[in-house]
């Protein structure tokens, strides 16, 4: 089978690392790759928002299957094009992907169908005066989220009057352009996050063991908000109880209610909870995997991968391409650039990930650049190191041992992933 993957992080690596290991794998073109997954699959360099450019590269090149991993192609409907031109595409449709491109669609449509997840209200540009009065009426801390996509920025936590002022009338001021016309302001939750990934074919779905992210940028969850400084899975906090109140009060209801609205969600559906005396409530949807979660959850995925994804893009998901039972635990550490996610410098040479790799060690490139031959850091996150292990202890030590064989100027981490799970 021939595969295209569409990304360049963490998250991409990571799915790659897991595809290659298919049997029915003959052939994976990744866009637009990065060094760690240009060594597995071979890089195209694709205008992403030119779909009939894609659809031409996978009809010549007879592809089987293309995998989405960001949300901004699938949020553009990169999966409705190649569908529509006959090619299988493992990722929603940009309807079904307004689960994450619109936080106003996510929470009407959760209030529709009583799907658990903190009150709210929308506002769009023009009418900041009631925003601000309904932000004060729900007390604070009080959340408040651009409607659109914005790089993960687009959240803040007001803890006071003046905190939600500001980001009420910046965000609606066109701080993250149009993403940000319209808000959602919400109660602020108490509790525990965990992110689980369902993959379905729209209909059907399989759950991966449930992951930690940890998304400040400092220990003991400090610091403003990343793309995500590590994670752990299988994560605790989600015990047997809480994954089949998710299935049973979140996923399910999902994926037969985006159906029955006529916008079936194929790809992998990222739920993000909050639990708090073991009651699950959405604090987010993703339209994809999540990134550094992947990192963790696909090496301990026992099974096909590419049977899998190709069985969910046709629409017939096949339960017994993986095991449903996870054994094993991993970690994984983020090696950031010092600075990052504000300024940073970059360009950086990076040693020891050979080390570290025949230490057993994942290294799975996100912000790497390779230039005659010299590997560079290039990003704000530029490595993520997993390791797996029969328990999480030995799994975070064994992640650690690893990052500190691997050395780049400016290079920054937390210590303390997965300590709260120890
Ligand atoms: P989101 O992009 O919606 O996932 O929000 C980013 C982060 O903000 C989440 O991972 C949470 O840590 C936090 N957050 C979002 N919504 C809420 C909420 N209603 N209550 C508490 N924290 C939240
Ligand atoms: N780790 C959070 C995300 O992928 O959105």
């Amino acid at each position: 089978m021939i595969v295209l993957l569409i990304g360049s992080g963490g998250r991409e690596h990571a799915l790659a690392l897991s595809l290659t290991k298919s049997p029915d794998l003959t052939k994976m073109y990744c866009s637009p790759g990065n060094p760690g997954i240009n060594k597995i699959a071979e890089k195209v360099s694709l205008t992403l928002n030119d779909h009939q450019s894609v659809i031409e590269f996978c009809k010549n090149k007879a592809v089987d299957l293309v995998v989405i991993g960001p949300e901004q192609p699938l949020a553009d409907g990169l999966s409705d094009s190649l569908r529509l031109a006959g090619i299988h595409a493992f990722g929603p449709s940009k309807a079904a992907a307004q689960l994450e491109s619109s936080k106003g669609f996510a929470k009407e449509f959760m209030l529709r169908y009583n799907i658990p997840t903190a009150a709210f209200h929308t506002f769009i540009s023009g009418d900041e005066h009631n925003a601000l009065n309904y932000a004060d009426s729900m007390g604070y801390p009080v959340v408040i989220k651009a409607d659109g996509l914005a790089a993960g920025k687009g959240v803040v936590i007001a803890l006071n009057h003046e905190e939600a002022e500001n980001a009420i009338n910046s965000m609606m001021g066109g701080l993250y352009d149009s993403a940000g016309k319209s808000l959602v302001i919400e109660e602020f939750m108490q509790g525990e996050e965990a992110s689980i990934f369902a993959i379905t074919d729209g209909t059907d779905f399989i759950t991966l063991a449930p992951a930690q992210d940890h998304k400040r940028i400092y220990d003991g969850d400090k610091g403003p908000n990343t793309g995500g400084m590590g994670a752990y899975a299988p994560a605790p906090i989600v015990t047997e109880d809480v994954m089949t109140k998710v299935k049973e009060s979140i996923i399910i209801p999902v994926l037969r209610e985006m159906a029955s609205e006529g916008n079936p969600f194929i790809g992998c559906l990222y739920v993000g909870v909050m639990i708090k005396d073991g009651e699950p409530k959405v604090v987010e949807f993703n339209c994809r995997f999540g990134d550094p979660e992947t990192q963790v959850v696909m090496p301990l995925v026992d099974g096909d991968v590419l049977k899998l994804f190709y069985s969910a893009a046709i629409g017939k998901l096949d339960q017994s391409s993986i095991k449903t039972s996870v054994s094993g635990h991993a970690c994984c550490v983020v090696l950031a650039s010092k600075g990052y996610p504000g300024d940073y410098e970059k360009n950086f040479p990076i040693n020891g990930i050979e080390i570290a790799e025949e230490n057993g060690a994942f290294v799975y490139h996100a912000g790497t650049s390779e230039t005659d031959g010299v590997l560079c850091s290039s990003g704000g996150r530029v490595l993520g190191v997993t390791a797996v292990a029969d328990n999480l202890k030995d799994a975070v030590s064994k992640t650690y041992e690893s990052v500190n064989m691997i050395y780049f100027n400016n290079a920054f981490f937390r210590k303390d992933i997965a300590y709260k799970a120890l």
